[in-house]
């Protein structure tokens, strides 16, 4: 079958090269798509567009649509596909706008999880019209207080506070200023979990579910977990803390309550949900739901799946992963990625990368251009990532960093740390 996959980032490098190894797999398309990307598909720029998508879809013959990032979910390009007669044989792994608000609204995800009996920090939403009361509300809290903007912010509209006052005036800045813009006009402030993170992917028909992976993810810029927050600057699957016992919980509390939370309340749901966890000594709390594969997380768990992912796609599209087998390799993946200096702040692109040929291990491209003469170039803030597998954490991290000093373009920085504090 031909398939369209949207996305231009090292998750869709690293989803793009696991579907073109699918003897399902006529032609494969990605829209952006980026040079990494290109050695396995053919790259079209569609825009954001629906109505271009769908010319395309139709032209192409395209009989898969998989959705890489949370925007035209939340957009509803899912319920665009379903309402249009043309488009109803496509299979879709995207789930429906209703599904994508457990990422576009922290209220919504929150309500759900309440509903639900699912886990999570005990909260309350404020509006600027109960902004007196939200104070109110911090005050009875312990710092640090979490302040969330109820919409998508970038990944920036999370702040921790130690100060009372700081947060008081955040609020405020968030919600009578539009520190977030419209993301927040309401903000979530939530009780503080202490704890370590990780990240259990699933993928669901709206019935039935396979569990993926799990994964950490390293989010800050600096080793040791310092300086800012970033899209992500290395992932490690599996996680040690994650095992047998604590994934039976995640199962049990989280995964079967969500996906029949989801049944119950009528909200369609094809695709992937990535469950942002913290381990509160031991036990699982959902800290937020989203409705996509993460990055890097992706980097290092596709390439742990043995079967073939778009059979796995079909059986969700047929609404029989019931009777799908997902086998996944024993082996542990480390992913770090390069990133150009100066980021997560202002930084430069348009930098030659060189080495790329010489790495043995997964070369996944997050943010790459061509450039006149086919050279491939830095074009974004994340530029590469490289994935290794090994028979344990310390074979993939000696493979991983081997390669990774391979790789080279002018102010590439990456974490020396990723998986240590794993060992
Ligand atoms: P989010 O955008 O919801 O993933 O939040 C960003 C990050 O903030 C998370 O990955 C956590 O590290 C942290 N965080 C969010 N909520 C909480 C919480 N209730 N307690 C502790 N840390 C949190
Ligand atoms: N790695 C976190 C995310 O994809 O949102």
């Amino acid at each position: 079958m031909n398939i369209l996959l949207l996305g231009s980032g090292g998750r869709e490098n690293a989803i793009a090269k696991k579907i073109s190894e699918s003897a399902k797999c006529d032609r494969l398309f990605v829209a952006p798509g980026n040079c990494g990307i290109a050695k396995y598909a053919k790259n079209v720029d569609l825009g954001s567009d629906f109505s271009e998508i769908k010319n395309f879809v139709l032209k192409e013959n395209i009989q898969m649509l998989v959705v890489g990032p949370e925007q035209p979910l939340v957009d509803g390009i899912a319920n665009y596909f379903l309402e249009d007669k043309s488009l109803q044989n496509v299979i879709l792994i995207a789930p429906s706008k209703e599904g994508a608000k457990l990422e576009g609204s922290k209220d919504f995800a929150k309500l759900f999880m309440q509903r639900h009996n699912i886990p999570t920090a005990r909260y309350e939403t404020f509006t600027k019209e109960n902004f007196m009361q939200g104070v109110e509300f911090l005050k009875t809290l312990t710092p640090p207080y979490v302040l969330k903007a109820d919409g998508l912010a970038a990944g920036k509209g999370v702040l921790i506070l130690d100060d009372i006052n700081e947060a008081i005036s955040e609020l405020k800045i968030m919600l009578f200023d539009a520190k977030f813009g419209d993301a927040s006009a309401k903000v979530i402030i939530e009780e503080y979990l202490s704890g370590i993170e990780c990240s259990v992917f699933v993928l669901t028909d709206g019935k039935n579910y396979k569990i993926l992976p799990v994964a950490k993810d390293y989010k800050r810029i600096g080793e040791g977990d310092s300086g800012l927050n970033t899209g992500g600057m290395g992932s490690v699957s599996p996680v040690p803390f994650a095992d047998k016992n604590f994934i039976d919980k995640v199962e049990y509390r989280i995964i079967k309550p969500t996906i029949c939370g989801l049944r119950d309340d009528n909200i369609s749901y094809c695709g992937f949900i990535f469950i942002g966890l913290m381990n509160v000594g031991g036990e699982p709390y959902v800290i937020e739901y989203n409705v996509r594969m993460g990055d890097p997380e992706t980097e290092s768990v596709f390439p742990r799946i043995k079967s073939d992912i778009v059979e796995a796609f079909i059986a969700v599209g047929e609404k029989r992963l019931d009777n799908y087998q997902l086998e996944i390799s024993d082996n542990t993946a480390v992913c770090v990625m390069l990133v150009s200096k100066g980021y997560p702040e202002h930084y430069e692109k348009g930098k030659l990368i060189k080495g790329l040929n010489s790495v043995e291990s997964f070369v996944f491209h997050s943010g790459t251009k061509f450039d006149a003469n086919n050279n491939v170039i830095s074009n974004g803030g994340r530029v590469v990532a490289i994935t290794a597998l090994g028979k344990d954490l310390q074979e993939a991290l000696a493979k991983c960093y081997a390669d990774v000093e391979k790789v080279y373009f002018d102010g590439a920085y990456y974490r020396k740390d990723i998986g240590k504090d794993l060992l």
